[in-house]
């Protein structure tokens, strides 16, 4: 029988503190009602003092490994996911490895931005089916908070990110055949992922880098280049064609239809873009998982938060086939077919 990557814990953590959209219009020229319109978000959770991206992960590590009921010293594989690590490097895969006291195992960061849950979990399945890793933490955790500008030039960015994290403690298992679509198998059933660099400068933190200049110099600390720059209409534009075609694509070459998923789990970037890839493919409302409005766009760490929620709400039980979704900075763009 060949190997599965099933999902056997999965943990959210994310800040006390609770931002609303009006908290932000006391600090910049912007509105509840502009937000709430455009994007969906109604309140998002900031770190408060500084609280590292490696901190939440440990938080939510500490939560999926609980759930999995594996002992640390179990897991001998981490991959880490997040665009805001603690340090320019090492990436937060190492910390993980230290701050939850696990063995000296392969410590691996993916850099796919809002695509590092389907990244992650693309990598991990690979790894788990080739023999590679039998019990891997796949963590995505996210600090922005600290990088945006709160005036109103900055409003544009500002009011669409959070912060938090997520993490999946994924296993391999022998094929399970279970009745329906998807090879009937438990656990990951299929990944596809796409990139396009040519978008790369539409949204990104441009310095410091090797591409600068001086590096960080004083002209880099004047400049806006240290904070995440958008070019919101056209990344918009983008991550409705590309999830939108993903989606299709993955459902069609593993032979599954749209009533067939009982969870869509896309990237939570703005829920106008969710809706039309919902219309797209045909899903009622209650097959799609979307938490926006409480925690805005946190990244990497979007989709293993609404995994977790779903979990908690019991809207995501064991047999159910699960699609996630996202499109991020770089561009990236990808999808995860799996049976819960
Ligand atoms: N409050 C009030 N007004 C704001 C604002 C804010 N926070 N941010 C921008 N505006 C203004 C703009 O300046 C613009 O004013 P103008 O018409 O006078 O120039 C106006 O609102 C409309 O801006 P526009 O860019 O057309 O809005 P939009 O409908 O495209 O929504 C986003 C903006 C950012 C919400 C939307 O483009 C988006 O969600 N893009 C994709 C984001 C994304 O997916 N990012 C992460 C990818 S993983």
């Amino acid at each position: 029988m060949a190997l599965h990557t099933v999902v056997r814990g999965v943990g959210h953590f994310v800040p006390e503190q609770v931002v609303t959209n009006d908290d932000l219009a006391r600090l910049m020229d912007t509105s509840d009602e502009w937000i709430r319109e455009r994007t969906g978000i109604q309140e998002r959770r900031f770190v408060q003092n500084v609280t590292p991206a490696s901190e939440l992960g440990v938080h939510a590590a500490k939560l999926a490994i609980e759930q999995a009921g594996v002992s640390p010293t179990a897991v001998d594989y981490v991959i880490a996911a997040t665009l805001s690590p603690d340090y320019y490097f090492p990436g937060i895969g190492t910390l993980l490895q230290h701050k939850l006291g696990l063995q000296h195992v392969p410590a691996l960061d993916v850099r796919a931005q809002c695509s590092g849950l389907v990244y992650g979990l693309a990598v991990a399945d690979s790894l788990i089916r080739a023999g590679a890793a039998k019990t891997l933490l796949l963590v995505c955790a996210e600090v922005q908070s600290i990088v945006l500008d709160f005036s109103t030039s900055g409003r544009d960015t500002a009011v669409l990110f959070g912060d938090g994290a997520g993490a999946l403690v994924l296993a391999a298992e022998e094929g399970q055949s279970l009745p329906g679509p998807g090879n009937g198998v438990r656990g990951v059933i299929d990944s596809l992922l796409g990139s396009d660099g040519s978008g790369a400068e539409l949204l990104c933190v441009e310095a410091p880098g090797s591409g600068t200049p001086g590096f960080l110099s004083q002209e880099v600390v004047n400049s806006a280049k240290w904070r995440p720059r958008m070019d919101g209409r056209q990344v918009f534009k983008h991550a409705v064609t590309r999830m939108g075609d993903t989606a299709e694509a993955i459902l069609q070459r593993n032979g599954v239809g749209a009533e067939d998923i009982a969870l869509l789990i896309p990237h939570q970037a703005n829920l106008r873009i969710n809706e039309a890839v919902r219309e797209r493919l045909g899903l009622r409302p209650e097959q799609v998982f979307n938490n926006i409005e409480r925690y805005g766009n946190t990244t990497a760490a979007t989709i293993p938060i609404c995994m977790s929620e779903a979990v908690e709400q019991g809207r995501l039980k064991q047999g159910d086939l699960v699609l996630t979704l996202a499109f991020g900075a770089g561009f990236t763009w990808g999808a995860n077919l799996l049976r819960w």
